[in-house]
């Protein structure tokens, strides 16, 4: 064995004993709610397609009807050859969605925070290194953008609206230009940032708001625009809600021309192909108008998050459709994971390094696709896994 190899073994092995290595485990997803895994059929409570479209017949006929006139691949980079007309048709669809004057679709959510925020936060270009006020919990591509750019973030408290306001007044004389990055809805955690206060910081403090809209578009706020009203810019997937891949950034025509001319993610990437942006295209005719699933699936979320509070387990600040039980360690994690997979429930078990030591959990994310009964039999096994021994943990 080459040494590199020998010292990625010892690394997998310090995170087996330490009960943090992660495994792919082979899955089927027969629709929306049902998946399979090694023969048996689980209820899926670990998916982001909060909608239920990825199996939307709308999607699928667009898909197949825009790969079969355009395609399966695009073929280039959009500067080069790859800037189909399908783009211009998409773009604008998103500008009216988050109400923005402009919009520019990405590969995908890890990318667009990646190359988006290195572009944005470039100091060749600003003048000097920016100062870039992070919520803590932000998720990791947008962490990796910041790293990219190479600039150090200054992390307020979680959803803190008053330490970040304590930062942004602490370097009020600094005249760097500053920028406040946040999610609007936390992904492990199903909490909201408080957006009005941040908004108006922004504002006082002349900041630069990015906020990553990622699980609130489609789900959350008026025709499911998102939470991300005030921001300067807006970045968002495709993957979560809207049923398909991809990602966009909403923001002045001013931004995307720069990002067209100097986001490298963009602009030595391939082009999304047909058959995807054909999926996003018909995502974004029907979401406007799916005010009555949204209100089920926030129904289904609240009536899980009582029965669990009822029930003795810790769901957090969750007031989405992303509900965490928090167990504590990796080991009490997967333990419950396990225990409800018994049960014919598949929620996965997240653990450090995606969420702080100490943290671990269960992150239940409820669809269009669930029912009442199926959040009932799942508090009836919760209950159950509080009063059982451990069960052989599962990897996840
Ligand atoms: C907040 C947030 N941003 C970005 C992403 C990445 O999006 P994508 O899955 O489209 O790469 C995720 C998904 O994991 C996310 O939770």
């Amino acid at each position: 064995m080459v040494g590199s190899e020998s010292r990625y073994q010892a690394f997998l092995d310090a995170l087996g004993q330490d009960r943090l290595r992660r495994e792919l485990t082979t899955v089927a997803a027969r629709d929306a709610r049902i998946l399979e895994a090694g023969g048996r059929a689980y209820i899926n409570l670990a998916s982001n397609d909060y909608l239920a479209l990825r199996f939307h017949e709308a999607l699928i006929a667009r898909a197949c009807e825009w790969a079969k006139a355009d395609g399966t691949g695009s073929g280039a980079s959009r500067l080069v050859t790859g800037n189909l007309d399908l783009f211009a048709r998409i773009e604008t669809k998103v500008t009216t969605l988050k109400q923005k004057p402009a919009a520019l679709i990405m590969a995908s959510g890890f990318q667009a925070n990646a190359a988006v925020l290195q572009a944005l936060l470039d100091r060749t270009v600003l003048g000097a290194e920016p100062l870039v006020f992070a919520d803590r919990l932000n998720h990791a591509s947008m962490h990796f953008g910041c790293k990219a750019a190479d600039v150090r973030q200054l992390r307020y408290r979680h959803g803190d609206a008053a330490h970040l306001a304590e930062l942004l007044t602490q370097y009020q004389a600094d005249s760097r230009p500053k920028f406040i990055l946040t999610e609007s809805v936390f992904s492990m955690d199903g909490d909201r940032a408080p957006m009005p206060e941040i908004v108006a910081l922004a504002h006082a403090h002349d900041a630069t708001l990015i906020v990553d809209d990622a699980h609130a578009t489609g789900i959350l706020g008026e025709g499911g625009r998102g939470l991300s009203d005030g921001a300067d810019i807006v970045i968002g997937t495709f993957s979560k809600a809207l049923g398909s891949f991809g990602a966009y950034v909403a923001c002045s025509a001013t931004v995307r021309d720069y990002l067209v001319n100097r986001c490298s993610g963009f602009i030595y990437s391939t082009a999304l192909p047909p058959p995807v942006l054909g999926a996003i295209d018909a995502c974004l005719d029907l979401v406007p108008g799916m005010d009555q699933e949204r209100a089920h699936v926030a129904s289904l979320a609240a009536r899980f998050r009582e029965g669990a509070r009822t029930r003795g387990y810790d769901t957090g600040a969750s007031t989405t459709q992303i509900v965490p039980v928090i167990a504590g360690s990796a080991d009490a994690a997967l333990g419950l994971s396990a225990k409800l997979r018994e049960e014919g429930f598949w929620a996965t078990a997240i653990r450090p390094p995606t969420v702080p030591q100490g943290t671990a959990r269960v992150r239940f994310a409820f669809t269009a696709a669930h029912d009442q009964a199926d959040v009932d039999r799942l508090l009836d096994a919760l209950a159950a896994a509080a009063s059982l021994p451990t069960a052989k943990a599962v990897s996840a």
